[in-house]
């Protein structure tokens, strides 16, 4: 009994402690990324899911993603609202730039209209007071998973900018360096929903801040017979998957030819086999802030701006075929 309680105290040690900030849609990479680390108890311990407008409004976000814990019978996690707009963007900004900057692909929250209430099961505590206790009781101990717009974490470190060096290490989706954007041609849409706040993120002193841009993002993509294998297996997951990537974005059903990224579920295939990628290049980035054509675009850091930023490790490459394998059968699990 004593070596089975050894056992498990160990394999408890073993997991990485993390805390989640996600723009959660119905589904798309932020569940997929959701799924990909509640199943994989060995190697991260969620300790938590805060949420913030990206792809969708918050309190639309909120509601997804409890949907989603509920799918997973993993109920017992707690979901705290963030912030509902970001820092300074608009609509209306986004509507002046489509107009006079070139055609916007994706404008996330933007597009719709704005939930008049939070679903019930959301905690009553907001998210940016869940990031400054959770990193206040933990200092160093707890890895923050940044999936969506950094509008949460910017908040919380505007709040309590001492909150930066008691964050274990920040590992994002997030900001493109030698590839096009996917919001504007200029910026990726995480950095182009709230550039202020991707920059009080770049020029924090977070010790650790571990990258996802596009330039890697875009090696891992999905097609339609890496879609058709995981629907092969019918769970409540994988058919919540197959309605979302089927019919809505990128639409396999009516798109047989499509490919999309797998942009968020990028970040766990890392750190669960963090073997799979190459070594990051080390950069100090900013993210640029005048409102025009590159508004959101990853900048080069003028480092007397900010002279105690840490730097950006920029993850480049990876083992796509390896990284598809342990997101297809993380989503087939029958877990
Ligand atoms: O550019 C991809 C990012 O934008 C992902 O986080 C996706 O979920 C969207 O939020
Ligand atoms: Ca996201």
């Amino acid at each position: 009994m004593i070596l089975l309680a050894l056992l498990l105290a160990s394999h408890a040690l073993a997991a990485e402690r993390i805390l989640i900030d996600t723009d959660c849609g119905y589904f798309g990479d932020d569940g997929a990324a959701l799924v990909m680390l509640l199943r994989s108890p060995q190697r991260v311990q969620v300790e938590g899911i805060t949420i913030v407008s990206g792809n969708v409004w918050a309190r639309s976000s909120a509601r997804y993603t409890l949907e989603i814990l509920k799918l997973l019978g993993q109920s017992r996690i707690q979901v705290y609202l963030g912030a509902e707009m970001p820092l300074v963007h608009s609509p209306a900004m986004a509507e002046h730039a489509h107009k006079n900057w070139g055609p916007l692909e994706f404008r996330g929250a933007f597009e719709a209209p704005r939930p008049s209430s939070a679903p019930p099961g959301v905690q009553p505590m907001d998210a940016v007071q869940r990031l400054i206790r959770t990193f206040d009781a933990n200092p160093g101990r707890i890895t923050l998973v940044a999936l969506g717009p950094m509008t949460n974490i910017a908040m919380a470190l505007r709040l309590r900018p001492d909150m930066a060096l008691k964050i274990r290490r920040l590992v994002f989706m997030g900001g493109q360096l030698r590839v096009p954007g996917n919001a504007s041609s200029e910026a990726e849409f995480n950095f182009w929903f709230d550039p202020e706040a991707a920059q009080v993120v770049l020029r924090s002193t977070i010790p650790e801040k571990i990258m996802f841009g596009l330039d890697i993002c875009n090696k891992a993509l999905l097609d339609k017979e890496g879609f058709d294998r995981i629907v092969r297996t019918r769970t409540p997951v994988t058919d919540r998957f197959r309605e979302d990537f089927g019919n809505r974005y990128p639409g396999f059903h009516k798109n047989p030819k499509a490919t999309v990224s797998l942009w968020d579920s990028v970040v766990p295939a890392w750190l669960i086999e963090p073997a799979l990628f190459a070594a990051p290049e080390i950069l100090h980035l900013d993210a640029d802030t005048r409102f025009g054509p590159s508004y959101g675009k990853v900048i080069p850091l003028d480092r007397k701006l900010a002279p105690e930023a840490a730097p950006v490790q920029m993850m480049k490459d990876l083992d796509s075929a390896k990284v598809l394998e342990l997101f297809r059968d993380l989503l087939e699990s029958k877990r």
